[in-house]
């Protein structure tokens, strides 16, 4: 069975009552509700975590080799600093997609460089809660595309 790590970085577990009029009203246990009834309705299995430490995110990532196919990425902040997390996705081989609730290009200049770009299979970004099941379905297409999944 197709198996997706869904990991959210720093901040997001403020989701619901951070900056709504950027980041919209739903919180992240509502976004985990949606994206594990649509696991179910895909016919995969889904781990979704958050954790506002580097390291964490790291540590989930490095250990999704071998035990997930994909991994959907909405790195916080640290997309925009993290060398160490662009470094830990290249090392694992597996499909990343890069997710964003806001347009990170319509932001401020420091939000436009994404360090998870590169090593990214693509960005999904500006479509608030919704970008994650859109996410799914983007990855869930990409694994049926290269790995006969
Ligand atoms: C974010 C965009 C980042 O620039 C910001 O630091 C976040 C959230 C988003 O989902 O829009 O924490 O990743």
């Amino acid at each position: 069975m197709t198996s997706l790590l869904i990991l959210n970085g720093p901040n997001l577990n403020l989701l619901g009552t951070r900056q709504p009029d950027v980041y919209g009203v739903t919180t992240l246990p509502q976004i985990e509700a949606d994206c594990q009834v649509k696991a179910k309705s895909l016919g995969i299995k889904l781990e979704f975590l958050q954790s506002n430490h580097e390291g964490t995110l790291i540590d989930s990532i490095q250990a999704a080799r071998g035990v997930f196919d994909g991994i959907i990425l909405n790195a916080g902040a640290y997309t925009h600093s993290s060398i160490a997390l662009r470094d830990a996705i290249a090392s694992v081989e597996l499909p990343v997609i890069e997710l964003h609730l806001s347009n990170i290009h319509a932001r401020e200049d420091f939000r436009h460089h994404s360090h998870i770009a590169p090593v990214a299979i693509g960005q999904i970004c500006g479509f608030g809660a919704h970008g994650y099941s859109l996410s799914m379905d983007a990855m869930v297409a990409h694994l049926a595309r290269v790995g006969g999944k």
